[in-house]
């Protein structure tokens, strides 16, 4: 079965799909799929049957998705917790993810007339060597295309996600990049593994289970959180634009929510830097009170300075990243 699903809506859902888009539609999508052993152990199928039904499923949501012009899909492939479940089930998932990322080479043509731009997110140095070397290739192969984006959380969870951004500023502050005054909210989230998309609007999470399993922590503290009890492989196109229903009779609330906390953001980040000059130019002047226009340029050239140490870190930390896939490509090249 192929990522890529062609086919056009039928009569009823391309009419409810117009109705929908007169209202606010969320650009990015995030996916708890959940429910697939359950649909298993329904259909009296094996567990790893119901998961290959998830993948389908997924293919086809991509699809709707397409139709309502959603560019971004963020779906829980594999939490780093499910290494917990019997060796056979995560043997049985790995040899479907590895499956799967050889169709998706496969379809190179396809997704570069979809541009569709493939992001794998989370520790991939847990995963199989030959799995991290073909989604390398995957993510290298569709790293250009940029009119949809679909990543897939895959040996994740937000805590060690965080976890590992606080990491990579102590790099910075080790490596003399960054001040440890340099650290900020703005700044964490560009060390996400997510730091390429904007958060999610919606996140639906399926199987009636209400929580979020530690997906996506911080990037939806202002999103919709839509739970359905249908299970993910039984997942129609009307869950879906009943989720986005949802999400836009609250959209305003939402919106607001997200421009409250954009404004105390600004603001916070103000307040400390004023902080931090007036000490400094207390400290210069002896004490001695100093000039308005004096502390403007102070301030301006500080934050000047700071921007220029953040880029340079992020270029470095980029650097990083970018090396671990360019060495899984070069070995796949020469093996
Ligand atoms: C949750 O259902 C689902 C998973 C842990 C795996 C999801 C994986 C896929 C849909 C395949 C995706 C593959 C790729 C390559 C993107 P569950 O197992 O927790 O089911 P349950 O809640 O009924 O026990
Ligand atoms: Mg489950």
């Amino acid at each position: 079965m192929s990522w890529i699903r062609e086919g056009e809506l039928n009569l009823i859902e391309k009419f409810s799909a117009s109705i929908l888009k007169a209202g606010p539609m969320p650009k990015h999508i995030a996916f708890i799929m959940d429910g697939n052993r359950r649909f298993a152990r329904k259909k009296n199928m094996e567990c790893l049957q119901g998961h290959m039904q998830g993948f389908n499923k997924l293919a086809e949501t991509l699809r709707w998705c397409k139709h309502l012009n959603i560019q971004e899909v963020t779906v829980y492939a594999f939490s780093i917790e499910n290494f917990k479940r019997t060796q056979d089930e995560v043997d049985g998932l790995m040899e479907l993810a590895k499956q799967k990322f050889v169709r998706l080479l496969e379809e190179q043509e396809n997704l570069e007339k979809h541009g569709v731009c493939i992001r794998v997110l989370g520790d991939l140095n847990m995963l199989p060597l030959d799995l991290q070397q073909l989604i390398a290739k995957a993510v290298g192969m569709t790293k250009s295309h940029n009119k949809c984006f679909l990543n897939v959380c895959f040996a994740y969870t937000a805590r060690y996600e965080i976890t590992n951004a606080v990491r990579e500023m102590a790099w910075g502050v080790e490596q003399g990049l960054i001040k440890a005054s340099d650290v900020s909210e703005a700044l964490l989230s560009e060390c996400l593994y997510s730091n390429n998309s904007p958060n999610p609007d919606l996140l639906i999470r399926t199987s009636g289970e209400v929580r979020l399993s530690d997906f996506l922590l911080w990037q939806t503290s202002h999103s919709c959180i839509v739970f359905q009890s249908v299970l993910w492989p039984e997942y129609s196109f009307w869950n879906l634009c009943d989720a986005i229903l949802q999400y836009q009779l609250n959209h305003k609330s939402i919106q607001s929510a997200r421009d409250l906390h954009r404004e105390h953001q600004v603001l916070q980040q103000l307040e400390s830097d004023r902080a931090c000059i007036a000490e400094y130019l207390q400290h210069q002047g002896n004490g001695k009170p100093v000039d308005a226009q004096r502390s403007q340029e102070a301030l301006q050239h500080y934050t000047a300075c700071r921007e220029e140490r953040i880029q340079d870190f992020l270029q470095a930390l980029k650097q990083k990243r970018d090396s671990y896939f360019n060495d899984l490509w070069r070995e796949t090249i020469s093996s």
